[in-house]
C-alpha cells in the first residue's frame, strides 16, 4: 500500500520555501547562494528517500529508484525550485516535493515499479539573470543552444560558466542529454497559478496543452541629451518610444486574445540608459514576453508588433531570445491523471497552462502530463502565493496514483 505522508509533505515545503533571501521572501534564484543551499537539502533528501542520486550535465539533480523489468526508460517526475524575485512557496517546490513524497512512499512500503522512477529538480526554470528560462529542461531535450549558453548575467558570467559552477558539464550540452523515448512517461505537478480550479472548487486539474511562449526583446534608441537644455522639438527619447512601444504591445495582444486563441503579451522588464532623472534616455532595452495558444500568433506578433508602432526618428529593433512551441500533453498520460483522480473520489477537470513548464522540454523526451492544484484566488510569482496541505496532499496522492498506473500499463 502507497501512503503519501501528508505531514512530512507540508514540512518539506516550509523548509525547502525557507531557503530564502531573508530580505526579500520568497526569493530562491537560480545560481544564487539560497539556490546552493536548498538543492543540497533535497539531495540529502532524495538519499534519505532511497534515491541514487546524480547532477548530469545540465547540472539537474535526478533522484533514482531502479525498476525490476529490465531495459524500461524511466517514469520521470519533478519540476524546478528556484523562483522569480519576491515570489511564492508552491511554484517549483510543490512538484519536486511531491514527487519526492511519492518515491518516500515506495520506500518505505518496499515497492519495486517495473520501470526506473526518476524524480528530477531541474536547472533554473525561471527566467534566470542570464535572460533564458527552463534550462535544465532545456538542455535536457538538447534545447539549449550555444548561442544561449554564451548569454551572460549583469556580473558578466557567461550561463556555461555559471552551469559548470553548480557541477554541470556545459561542454556535453550540444547533444541532447534524452531523445524521444528515452523516457516512458513525464508526469509534473504544479499549482495552476490561475483561478479556474478555484472558482469550480476542484482539487485537480489534467492540464490539456501549455501555451507557447515566445521571449523577444525590444530594444528602442534614440539619443541622450541633458532634460533641461534640450527643446522639445530636439529630443529623440527612447523613453517616450518604449512607451508607444509597450502601449502598442496590449493593444495588440488584446486585439489578437481570444480570436480564436488565448493571447497574452507582457512587457515586464525594461532597463533605462542612462536612467537619469535629468537625462533623456538615450536607449531602452526591454523583453516582451508573449503566449499564446497558437504557435502562428507567436511567429506572427513582432511584424504586427513592428507595423503599429511609429516611433519617428526612434530606432526600433526587436529581437528572439527564446521560443518555446505549444505543448499538447498526451492523451494517455492525461487519462491515466483523470482516472486516477476518480479512482481517489477527486473531482478534476482538464484546463490549459498559461505558465510555462519543464514538461514542455520533457515533452521531446516521452508522452507528457500535468496536474494543477488549486492556489488560492490563483495568484503566483508573489509572496502571497498559497495552498493548503489539503490540496497539495490531494495533488501529490493523485500523482503517485498516475504514476503507479502508468508503470502498468506502459
Ligand atoms: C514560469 O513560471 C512562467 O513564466 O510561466
Ligand atoms: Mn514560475
Ligand atoms: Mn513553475
Amino acid at each position: 500500500m502507497i501512503e503519501i505522508d501528508r505531514e512530512r509533505l507540508w514540512r518539506d515545503i516550509e523548509t525547502l520555501a525557507g531557503f530564502t533571501r531573508p530580505d526579500t521572501p520568497w526569493t530562491r534564484r537560480a545560481f544564487s547562494p539560497e539556490y546552493d543551499t536548498a538543492r543540497r537539502w533535497l539531495k540529502a533528501a532524495f538519499v534519505e528517500a532511497g534515491l541514487a542520486v546524480e547532477l548530469d550535465a545540465a547540472a539537474n539533480i535526478i533522484g533514482r529508484r531502479a525498476g525490476s523489468e529490465p531495459g524500461l526508460p524511466p517514469l520521470v517526475t519533478g519540476s524546478h525550485t528556484d523562483t522569480v524575485p519576491a515570489g511564492g512557496r508552491f511554484d517549483g517546490i510543490a512538484g519536486v516535493l511531491a514527487s519526492l513524497a511519492f518515491a518516500r512512499a515506495l520506500e518505505a512500503s518496499g515497492t519495486t515499479l517495473r520501470h526506473p522512477l526518476e524524480v528530477i529538480d531541474f536547472l533554473s526554470e525561471e527566467p534566470s539573470d542570464f535572460g533564458v528560462s527552463s534550462i535544465g529542461s532545456r538542455a535536457f531535450a538538447g534545447k539549449l543552444s550555444a548561442e544561449q549558453l554564451a548569454m551572460t548575467d549583469p556580473s558578466g558570467e557567461t550561463l556555461a560558466a555559471a552551469i559548470a559552477r553548480v557541477g554541470g558539464a556545459p561542454a556535453a550540452l550540444a547533444e541532447p542529454l534524452r531523445r524521444m523515448g528515452d523516457t516512458a512517461a513525464y508526469v509534473e505537478l504544479h499549482i495552476e497559478q490561475g483561478r479556474v480550479l478555484e472558482r469550480a472548487a476542484l482539487p485537480i486539474g489534467v492540464v490539456d496543452h501549455i501555451v507557447g511562449i515566445r521571449r523577444l526583446s525590444l530594444v528602442v534608441t534614440g539619443r541622450a541629451d541633458h532634460a533641461g537644455a534640450t527643446p522639445m522639438d530636439a529630443r529623440f527619447d527612447a523613453l517616450a518610444g518604449a512607451a508607444k512601444v509597450i502601449t502598442a504591445v496590449e493593444t495588440l495582444a488584446n486585439a489578437m486574445n481570444g480570436k480564436p486563441h488565448y493571447v497574452v503579451a507582457t512587457v515586464g522588464k525594461i532597463s533605462v540608459s542612462p536612467n537619469a532623472a535629468n537625462a533623456v534616455a538615450g536607449r531602452v532595452e526591454m523583453i516582451l514576453d508573449l503566449r499564446a495558444g497558437s504557435n502562428d500568433v507567436l511567429t506572427d506578433f513582432p511584424e504586427l508588433l513592428m507595423t503599429r508602432c511609429d516611433l519617428g526618428a526612434l530606432g526600433f529593433e526587436i529581437a528572439p531570445i527564446s521560443t518555446a512551441p505549444v505543448t499538447d500533453c498526451a492523451p494517455e498520460v492525461m487519462a491515466a491523471i483523470a482516472a486516477a483522480a476518480d479512482r481517489l473520489g477527486l473531482g478534476h477537470r482538464t484546463l490549459t497552462s498559461g505558465a510555462g513548464h519543464d514538461a514542455v522540454n520533457a515533452a521531446f523526451t516521452g508522452p507528457t502530463g500535468m496536474i494543477f492544484i488549486p492556489c488560492r484566488e490563483g495568484r503566483s510569482h508573489v509572496p502571497e502565493e498559497w495552498s493548503t496541505p489539503e490540496q497539495l496532499y490531494d495533488g501529490a496522492r493523485v500523482l503517485a496514483e498516475t504514476l503507479l498506473a502508468l508503470d502498468q500499463s506502459l
